[in-house]
């Protein structure tokens, strides 16, 4: 079981997106008993919130299932808990490291080198999802390339 979180600064855009767009992935791969997927926020200040509705309505466009989801902070115990954080920008690691207070097991990376503009600021919905599509494109192979050694 590959344990993976997903991080961004809110967890009602960027991260939940990957979420949901990750689990359809491996889904059609048939691979989802193999994944444990979730998302977080680094900060509290939408805890509790559901996906932001134009983020929702992207994902429905795109026929991408989703569940019920709310915004929950990513905290120091659950480093433990996961193998990957894959983090949207770069202030994201800096703030799951300040969570963490380190990153031991090198378990924390950026979904692609550049960072993925939050939709939440740009309102530019449709750049984020063709990030995030790169992305868990190229996490997909790397993750099941592992497997396969
Ligand atoms: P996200 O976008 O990190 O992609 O979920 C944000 C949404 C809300 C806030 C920040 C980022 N906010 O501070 O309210």
């Amino acid at each position: 079981m590959i344990r993976i979180c997903f991080v961004c600064l809110g967890n009602i855009c960027r991260s939940p997106m990957a979420e949901y767009m990750m689990k359809a992935k491996i889904n059609e791969l048939n691979l989802s008993d193999e994944f444990y997927i979730v998302s977080r926020a680094t900060s509290y200040e939408e805890e509790g919130n559901g996906i932001y509705p134009p983020a929702k309505r992207k994902l429905e466009s795109m026929n991408i299932p989703i569940s019920f989801h709310k915004s929950i902070c990513l905290e120091k115990k659950d480093y433990n808990l996961y193998d990957y954080f894959i983090c949207m920008e770069e202030r994201n690691i800096s703030n799951a490291l300040r969570i963490f207070g380190n990153d031991k097991e090198h378990k924390i990376f950026k979904l692609l080198d550049k960072d993925i503009a939050d939709p939440w600021y740009t309102d530019d919905f449709d750049s984020t999802y063709n990030d995030l599509e790169k992305g868990l494109n190229k996490l997909i192979d790397s993750l099941t390339k592992k497997n396969n050694d």
